[in-house]
């Protein structure tokens, strides 16, 4: 058994992040989405592991993973100049795969539960697909199912015939690279995985699925990474606390030891912040995922993700709510009360001042 994690694409919906970050590679609760799949993988035990990287800050992935050592598993890499689709990034790995089963992790997806129970339904079948109701369907690919037996799949039907998305794991065997050889472009010009799947349904491949337990975020949208951020925060052990923080912090914590605080600070879970961060003069509110070796001076954060080396530095405390500020970003205010924001921001960047 093989594992593939996808990492290409262009993020639009997470512009202008993604226009110098990989979108998989963002953080929640101080680690990479895509980290959270490779975990996934590795709860099954398979130990070789393919990553499709793209355009976008291929480099920055194969940096963070390497050949997998620090995960004791095997991590090799196949470059996809451009995102013409999922079923072409797979077709990309038919070498990698040989023979063997495998399962394909999209690498902005997560489950809450993982993927182990699934698994062992693959074992009966020819492609095992994880299934999971939305309220919001035409924006996934659809399974129409009767009792266990899938009997069509459309990629985001305008008129969805079921409520049955189709999410980003897929358990395959190597009959997919025939379907996937049969694609041609869909309209929004991409060789799409679900017309294979239907494919190999017709031809009578055993398809089957599984209903996902627990939660599914696909992170793709800022609305949607910021509720995965939540969910993933809502899960910390209750008051994960360093001693000589107590009344300065409490909940559902992740804190770092060398976390500098100063006392007429205050952090309310659920929340995570990372190594070498400076907190002065602030409050850290619940859900805000807070990266390393930031310096947060007079401000007030909840709902948010902050991400490594950000400066924060506020002359009166202003709020940051439902915001997500990229790597190594300054946001400040300068030295009078006229609330006058001075900022650099990118393309299609947005600013919210309440
Ligand atoms: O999230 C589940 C949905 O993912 C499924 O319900 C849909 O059937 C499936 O098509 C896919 O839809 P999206 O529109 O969300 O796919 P997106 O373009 O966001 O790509 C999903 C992941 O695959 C993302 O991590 C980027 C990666 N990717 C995408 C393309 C098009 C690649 O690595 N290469 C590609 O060429």
């Amino acid at each position: 058994m093989k594992g593939i994690i996808l990492h290409g694409g262009y993020g639009t919906r997470l512009r202008p992040l993604t226009y110098s970050d990989v979108k998989q590679l963002l953080p929640i609760a101080g680690k990479p989405i895509s980290e959270y799949a490779l975990e996934n993988l590795i709860d099954l035990g398979i130990k070789e592991i393919n990553i499709v990287i793209g355009s976008v800050g291929g480099d920055d992935v194969k940096n963070y993973y390497g050949n997998g050592s620090k995960w004791h598993v095997n991590i090799s890499y196949t470059y996809q100049e451009k995102p013409l689709g999922i079923a072409h990034a797979i077709g990309m790995c038919k070498d990698f795969v040989g023979n063997d089963k495998f399962v394909v992790y999209l690498g902005d997806n997560f489950l809450q539960n993982g993927i182990s129970e699934m698994f062992h339904s693959f074992k009966e079948c020819d492609t095992l697909l994880a299934l999971t109701e939305v309220s919001n369907p035409s924006q996934f690919g659809i399974a129409e199912v009767q009792g266990n037996r899938i009997t069509r799949l459309m990629e985001k039907p305008e008129i969805p015939k079921s409520n049955l998305a189709i999410t980003g794991v897929y358990f395959l065997s190597n009959a997919i690279f025939e379907s996937i050889d049969r694609l041609k472009p869909s309209t929004r010009g991409e060789y799409e995985i679900t017309e294979a799947l239907q494919d190999q349904i017709t031809r009578g491949y055993n398809v089957s699925f599984s209903i996902v337990k627990g939660w599914f975020k696909d992170t793709g949208t800022v609305d949607d990474f910021l509720e995965c951020n939540r969910l993933v925060l809502d899960k910390l052990p209750e008051n994960g606390l360093i001693p000589t923080l107590s009344g300065i912090a409490s909940g559902r914590l992740s804190l770092p030891d060398d976390l500098k605080i100063t006392k007429n600070s205050s952090i309310l879970g659920p929340c995570y912040i990372g190594k070498g961060t400076t907190i002065d003069n602030s409050y850290i509110g619940p859900f805000s995922s807070i990266g390393s070796n930031c310096v947060i001076k007079n401000a007030e954060i909840t709902d948010s993700v902050i991400m490594d080396g950000v400066n924060i530095d506020f002359s009166s405390r202003y709020h940051i709510r439902g915001s997500i500020v990229g790597p190594n970003a300054s946001i400040t205010t300068s030295n009078n009360s006229s609330k006058t924001l001075k900022v650099i921001v990118g393309r299609d960047s947005k600013l919210e001042v309440d």
